[in-house]
């Protein structure tokens, strides 16, 4: 089967972000594509995680496996948060079992003025990769399957690039925070700007929806996340929206701040798992669909109790303008995949009664 933009525009997962009612709730995974699938590891072998990044052919390739085995409504697009980083020239390696580290933390104002801005012309794989599977995902479902492409938001890079690699505690990065607002405004504005053009470039080459994580958001207070983290989550959000394609905003423990980060400009709020989906659609409001949230440990359970606590999900959902089913972060990497498979038949073959 082939199909037009058109189509993609009634697939059920571009119908359930604008709000419309879908044929089926759509369903994707965040981080579906990856350590959990077999043919993920053959793809990888012997190839660094950041060199997987910049192949189109193995960007492409990764991006589809998800989509062939699980039949999830969406692809999202294998690339990293860090990435854009990395062809401007900064000191980044991911570590497997780790994730990013930077050689040369950012601390100071000299630090954040020496980082390059990103241009198109520093990601040509990803116009590539994004364009290949724009072509390859058209033919894959009733109406083509669609691409959300992703970035990382400006608090979540940050927490990286001033911790030198991850953290519990985010002690430096808040430390810049509350004690050098200049370097911080500064870094964030950076961050942001590097943010907007990544999701630019990929919806420029095809992408049709975006989510912008911050994932680590939740380590914040809610007026400090106002003050400190939302007007440069607004700013990537403002550009994605010029491209007029739906903008979802997730981020780990968010509860307190679901309500902002819909403000902050989203069309779909993503739930994390210790939420209630009621709660999260309360606090999107009635202008905003959310996306979410199974725990990501319930595929470690009989498939009749996973299947059946996401039905509980399905019903609580029909209260939202529109929902995304997902899991309430990303695919643990010892998941089996027959359970996704599993979970994505169930959640595809359950009755929508209006
Ligand atoms: O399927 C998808 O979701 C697309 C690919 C994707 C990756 N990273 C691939 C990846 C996406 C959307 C991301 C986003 C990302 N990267 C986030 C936000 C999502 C979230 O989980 O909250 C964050 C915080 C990062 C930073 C990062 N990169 C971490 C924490 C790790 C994991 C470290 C580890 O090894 O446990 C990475 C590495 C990474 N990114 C892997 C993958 C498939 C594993 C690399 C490998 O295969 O060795």
């Amino acid at each position: 089967m082939t199909s037009d933009v058109t189509s993609l525009q009634s697939s059920p997962f571009l119908t359930a972000a604008r709000g419309g009612t879908p044929s089926h709730t759509p369903v994707w995974f965040m981080r579906q594509a990856g350590r959990a699938l077999p043919e993920y590891h053959k793809a990888r072998e012997g190839v660094a995680m950041l060199d997987a990044c910049m192949n189109a052919d193995l960007i492409t390739e990764i991006t589809l496996q998800p989509v062939r085995r699980y039949g999830v409504d969406a692809a999202i697009f294998f690339s990293d948060i860090v990435l854009p980083l990395k062809p401007l020239g900064l000191d980044l390696e991911i570590k497997p079992g780790v994730g990013p580290v930077f050689g040369s933390p950012v601390r100071t104002l000299e630090d954040v003025e020496a980082i390059p801005d990103l241009t198109p012309e520093h990601l040509p794989f990803i116009t590539q990769a994004v364009q290949n599977l724009t072509a390859e995902l058209a033919s894959i479902g009733a109406h083509g399957t669609p691409l959300i492409g992703f970035a990382g938001a400006p608090f979540t890079v940050a927490s990286y690039l001033v911790e030198g690699g991850p953290s519990k505690e985010y002690a430096k990065t808040k430390a810049l925070m509350f004690g050098a607002p200049d370097i911080w405004d500064a870094l964030m504005r950076k961050i942001a700007g590097i943010s907007a053009t990544f999701l630019e470039v990929q919806v420029a080459a095809g992408a049709s929806a975006v989510q912008l994580f911050d994932s680590w958001a939740g380590a914040v207070h809610p007026r400090d996340y106002e003050r400190f983290v939302m007007p440069y989550s607004r700013l990537v959000l403002e550009r994605a929206g010029a491209l007029g394609v739906p903008r979802i905003h997730f981020g780990v423990n968010s509860a307190s701040l679901l309500t902002l980060m819909g403000e902050a400009g989203a069309d779909i709020v993503g739930v994390d798992w210790r939420t209630p989906l009621e709660f999260g659609i309360a606090a999107a409001g009635p202008d905003r669909g959310v996306q979410g949230n199974l725990d990501p440990a319930l595929v470690f359970a009989p498939t009749e109790v996973m299947t059946a606590r996401a039905a509980e999900i399905i019903e609580a959902g029909r209260a939202a303008k529109g929902h995304i089913f997902n899991l309430g972060h990303g695919v643990i990497p010892s998941t089996n995949p027959d359970q996704l498979k599993a979970l994505t038949d169930f959640v595809h073959s359950y009755e929508i009664v209006q």
